[in-house]
């Protein structure tokens, strides 16, 4: 069941075989706890009928303009009153056609045209309308296609995708819809306050890796979660976002450069390389401290009886790029087994950094779930436990107010 408070979404569903992709969409939307309402058009219940999604929603499921069952007959009013956003995937070249030249023959493209929301004052605004294509790419290469996409986004209708690939109909190129997961996090973070549009913010993330020899090497426990979350709560805050990445099994967040080191000297000139026309810095990554001062080229045999390991330290990445004559704004983090708030405010003079986000190990290590206080200026801000995503839009929010303390 849906909380009385939860985020309204219509979703609408035309003919394409992408439909079963929608299925998908509903399901992650519902378990984020969205109130989903679905709009089937004729073409879309050819590939997915209306019991699939009333089950996957729990609502019942629109597909008729002229439906009596309606008490004032005004679903295509009604409907997109109290949503946050429109959101139809697939959106088939016929839809965007009639979308595009304000045609209204069925429930979705009317309410489409009558979309409007009550906005914060009571008074009525455009409901936010998002649309992923999905048709084979010539269609969506035709002259006539292209023509309306640009009309759409010219009336401010946001278009997801669609991607390149294998094409239903054994064609390879542009127009498959995006998957659902993609869609889902499109459409989460179209809603997300755009508190660093335009700005540019550079990451690291997960461990790194000091080779030994082929096989063998030191490193550091750190799954990459939290830095990831980051770099997906500042590219949904608006930022042109660069993730530089230790080895970790994490999927990229969509719309955010990732580049990919193992050691920490790797990392370390991935960063100064990109760092300049960054306005923040956000150091996540668990930088192994030492590396061998040598590298076997061969893996070392058990017979050589390797028992001591001579070490070099390795650069400090954060303290470095706060030392630079015009450093962005500096985010370093600081797990601590003990002591958070003594450690974790020294770490921040010691590198001279603006603010230091402290957890304690035990709280966050490779959870999904984090609990963290940040230290800055102004003294300290624990935040309350949550998952990291929300640990990441919270401190993606602190930082904004830093740099934009007027907005
Ligand atoms: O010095 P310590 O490792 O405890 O500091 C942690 C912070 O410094 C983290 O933000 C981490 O990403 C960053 N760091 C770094 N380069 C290192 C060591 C730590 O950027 N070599």
């Amino acid at each position: 069941m849906n909380s009385p408070g939860a985020r309204r979404i219509v979703l609408g569903v035309s003919g394409g075989i992408a439909a079963y992709k929608a299925a998908e969409l509903t399901r992650l939307l519902v378990k984020d706890g969205a109130d989903v309402h679905v709009v089937l058009t004729a073409g879309g219940a050819h590939f997915v009928t209306a019991v699939t999604f009333q089950a996957l929603s729990g609502n019942r499921v629109w597909t008729d303009l002229w439906d009596p069952s309606m008490s004032n007959n005004m679903a295509h009013i009604d409907l997109t009153r109290g949503a946050q956003a429109i959101v139809v995937a697939p959106a088939s070249a016929d839809f965007l056609a009639k979308l595009a030249n304000g045609l209204a023959d069925d429930l979705l493209t009317t309410l489409c045209l009558a979309r409007q929301r009550a906005g914060l004052d009571g008074a009525l605004a455009d409901c936010p309308l998002l649309v992923a294509p999905a048709m084979n790419r010539q269609m969506w290469e035709s002259p006539a296609t292209q023509r309306n996409i640009a009309r759409l986004i010219d009336d401010g209708v946001v278009i997801l995708g669609p991607a390149a690939g294998d094409q239903a109909c054994g064609e390879v190129g542009q127009g498959r819809m995006l998957e659902a997961d993609e869609l889902f996090e499109d459409v989460i973070s179209h809603f997300q306050p755009k508190l660093l549009a335009g700005r540019r913010v550079l990451l690291t993330a997960g461990p790194t890796f000091e080779p030994i020899d082929p096989v063998r090497g030191i490193t550091n426990s750190s799954s990459g979660k939290m830095g990831f979350a980051l770099a997906r709560a500042a590219h949904e805050a608006g930022a042109q976002v660069t993730l530089v990445s230790g080895p970790v099994s994490l999927a990229t967040p969509r719309g955010v450069a990732r580049v990919d080191v193992q050691s920490a000297r790797d990392m370390r000139d991935a960063v100064i390389s990109r760092v300049q026309g960054n306005e923040v810095f956000i150091a996540v990554a668990a930088v192994a401290d030492y590396r061998p001062a040598e590298t076997a080229q061969q893996k070392i045999k058990r017979s050589r009886e390797l028992r001591t390991l001579t070490l070099e330290s390795n650069p400090d990445i954060l303290a470095e790029v706060a030392a630079l004559p015009r450093p962005p704004y500096c985010v370093g983090f600081a797990a601590e087994s003990e002591n958070l708030e003594a450690y974790a405010s020294a770490k921040r003079i010691s590198k001279n950094i603006p603010l230091i986000v402290g957890n304690l190990i035990q709280d966050g290590l490779g959870a999904d779930d984090n609990r963290v206080i940040l230290f800055d200026d102004n003294g300290s801000t624990p935040l309350a436990p949550a998952p990291k995503l929300e640990i990441a839009r919270q401190i993606v929010a602190h930082v904004a107010r830093r740099i934009h303390p007027h907005r």
